[in-house]
């Protein structure tokens, strides 16, 4: 059975100062959830149930509210992730013009399942639907950077600048 972890007490103290510095330089915390997750989950990496469940009570709202955002948007993940995540599109669009292959090149070179983490940490990829850039299909993201009219051939090098990034840091 799996077990949800519904206590705000295991979060990390660090990163919910984090959070509650960035909530209390909002106006309107309470209007602005989709904002509060996203800093939530780049703070976090992900957002787990606890998570949540903290920021319902924050923002003083009710925690389904929160879970049904949470699942609704393909951006936010209640997974843990790698440090970059690679989010292949396979809205419509993308899958006519050939998504299906980028998605596997991406599994291929990093040698996962599609949610699983790389040995390094690096790396997760998952596949999401539509995300608006239709114009550009198809699609693939790493954490905020798009890239569009994305083929197979192009996978390696957008991984590899990624890869990069980690060594010059
Ligand atoms: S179908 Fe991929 S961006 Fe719309």
């Amino acid at each position: 059975m799996i077990r949800t972890n519904l206590n705000p007490n295991d979060l990390d103290k660090n990163l919910l100062h984090n959070l509650d510095s960035y909530i209390e330089s909002l106006e309107d915390p309470k209007g602005s959830l989709i904002n509060v997750l996203h800093r939530a989950q780049i703070i976090f990496g992900y957002l787990p149930h606890n998570l949540q469940l903290y920021v319902s009570r924050k923002l003083d709202l009710n925690a389904a509210k929160v879970n049904g955002v949470v699942s609704f948007y393909s951006f936010f993940s209640e997974k843990k992730t790698g440090r970059y995540v690679v989010s292949v599109c396979m809205g419509t669009a993308c899958y006519v013009k050939g998504s299906e292959k980028v998605l596997e090149k991406c599994l291929d070179l990093l040698d996962v399942e599609k949610n699983e983490i790389t040995k390094d940490g690096l790396f997760s990829i998952k596949d999401v639907r539509c995300i608006g850039a239709c114009g550009l299909a198809p699609v693939l993201s790493v954490g905020e950077k798009v890239y569009g009219h994305v083929s197979a051939d192009m996978v390696e090098d957008i991984l590899n600048k990624f890869r990069g990034e980690e060594n010059d840091s």
